[in-house]
C-alpha cells in the first residue's frame, strides 16, 4: 500500500445510496454499452437517456468521445491507455450510481478483462452489460467520422476492428443488434428489459 493511501481515511456519506434511490423511486445502476466505433452505442444511450429523463428519472450519459476531451484527454488508444480509460470511467460511474443516477456509458471498451474490473467494482444488479452488436463491415460502411477510412489508410494506428482487437462480451445482460434493428427498436428492447428486471 502506498504511503498516500495509508494516510487517507474513508468518510461515510450522510445520505445513503438507498435513501437516494427511495427518493428517486428507481434503482441506480450502470448500463455499460460496449461495441465497435459507429455501432450505435452513443445514439442508443442518448436516446434512452432522453426517454428516462422525460419520465422523470435521473439518467446521465458518459460518452467516450466526450470524456476524452476532458477527464481522459491525457490518454491514447494503446492497450494500457484504454485500460486506464475504462478504470477511470468505472470509478466515476460508481460515484454516479452512489448519487442515485442511472448511468449510461458508451465506450468501445474492447477488452473483456477491463469490463470485468468494472463489473467487480459494483454490487449485484448494478452493472448491466449491453453489447451493441454490429459487424465491422457495417460500421465501416457507416463510418460517420471517416475514421475507418483513415485506419485503412494507416493514418490512425490501433484502430479497433481494423488494427486493434475487439473482444465480444461472452455474457452480456442484453444484446442489441443494430444491423437488424433501428435505434427506436433498440431503445424499446432496452426499456422492456429494464422493466422486466424491475430496474425502472
Ligand atoms: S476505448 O477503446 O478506450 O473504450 P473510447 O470509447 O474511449 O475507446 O473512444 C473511442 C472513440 O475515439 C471512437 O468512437 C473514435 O471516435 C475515436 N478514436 C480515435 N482513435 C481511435 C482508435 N485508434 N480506436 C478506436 N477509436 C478511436
Amino acid at each position: 500500500m502506498s504511503e498516500t493511501i495509508q494516510n487517507i481515511v474513508w468518510h461515510d456519506s450522510s445520505i445513503s445510496k438507498e435513501e437516494r434511490r427511495e427518493k428517486n423511486r428507481h434503482h441506480s445502476f450502470i448500463l455499460w454499452f460496449t461495441g465497435l466505433s459507429a455501432s450505435g452505442k452513443s445514439t442508443v444511450a442518448n436516446s434512452l437517456a432522453r426517454r428516462l429523463f422525460d419520465q422523470g428519472k435521473q439518467a446521465f450519459v458518459l460518452d467516450g468521445d466526450n470524456v476524452r476531451h476532458g477527464l481522459n484527454n491525457d490518454l491514447g488508444f494503446d492497450e494500457h491507455s484504454r485500460k486506464e480509460n475504462i478504470r477511470r470511467i468505472g470509478e466515476v460511474s460508481k460515484l454516479l450510481v452512489e448519487s442515485g443516477q442511472i448511468v449510461l456509458t458508451a465506450f468501445i471498451s474492447p477488452y473483456r478483462a477491463d469490463r470485468q474490473v468494472v463489473r467487480e467494482l459494483m454490487e449485484d444488479g448494478e452493472f448491466l452489460e449491453v453489447y451493441v452488436k454490429c459487424s465491422v463491415e457495417e460500421c465501416e460502411r457507416r463510418d460517420p467520422k471517416g475514421l475507418y477510412k483513415k485506419a485503412r489508410n494507416q493514418e490512425i494506428s490501433n484502430f479497433t476492428g481494423i488494427s486493434a482487437p475487439y473482444e465480444e462480451p461472452l455474457q452480456a445482460e442484453i444484446i442489441l443488434d443494430t444491423v437488424v434493428f433501428s435505434i427506436e427498436d433498440c431503445v424499446g428492447q432496452l426499456t422492456n428489459f429494464l422493466m422486466e428486471k424491475k430496474c425502472i
